[in-house]
């Protein structure tokens, strides 16, 4: 059965560099249905909005994260952490804190930056946070793309450099195989 992918930017920039290695991703296995799962329309998360219900926007989003077989974030980072935006977004998909779509969900992190540490600080908070709610990381891998500006083409949008295109095919490979193994322990 062909494999779903939900793919979470971390940024809301038009001309994102991690939304073109994310696009960029996206085009390295035509087995695999790749979906877009935008954080854009979500509210401040807030507990008292839950109380009459999730908002429209964040049904959707925990659907859509719900009826994919793993998911990819692709950020970028902000003062040595996550971007609020994505956290914000992670908050939601945490609720109910013992149901959470993310539990259990296999999830890979990505990240690329024009700096030199390849977003590294981010990656690691990510992973923490995602932990907490019981997401099933990928172990052991990571994938941080420094000087990222130099990598791409940004008049096309488009990922140029082999060295990364071969460096995310394989991070792909893994989380594939990660999906298929990944632990069903209680
Ligand atoms: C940044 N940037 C940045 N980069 C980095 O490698 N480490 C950091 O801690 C930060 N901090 C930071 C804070 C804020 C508020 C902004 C706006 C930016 C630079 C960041 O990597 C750069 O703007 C990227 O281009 C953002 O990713 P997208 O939007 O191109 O995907």
């Amino acid at each position: 059965m062909t494999k779903t992918i939900g793919i979470i930017c971390g940024s809301l920039r038009k001309n994102s560099y991690n939304r073109i290695i994310a696009q960029a991703l996206t085009e390295m296995d035509n087995s695999v249905e790749f979906r877009w799962i935008e954080i854009n329309g979500l509210p401040l998360f807030n507990e008292d909005l839950e109380m009459g219900g999730d908002p429209e926007s964040v049904t959707s989003f925990k659907s859509a994260i719900r009826d994919v077989d793993g998911i990819m974030i692709v950020s970028p980072e902000y003062n040595s952490g996550i971007p609020g935006v994505l956290k914000n977004a992670l908050d939601w998909a945490s609720r109910p804190a013992k149901s959470s779509v993310l539990s259990k969900k296999p999830v890979g992190i990505i990240g690329a930056t024009p700096g030199g540490m390849g977003t590294a600080f981010a990656q690691m908070q990510t992973r923490q946070i995602l932990e907490a709610m019981q997401a099933h990381v990928l172990p052991f891998q990571k994938v941080l793309i420094s000087q990222v500006h130099e990598k791409i083409d940004s008049e096309q949008q488009e990922l140029t450099d082999e060295k990364t295109k071969r460096y995310l095919q394989r991070y792909l490979q893994q989380f594939m195989n990660w999906i298929d193994h990944t632990p069903t322990l209680e």
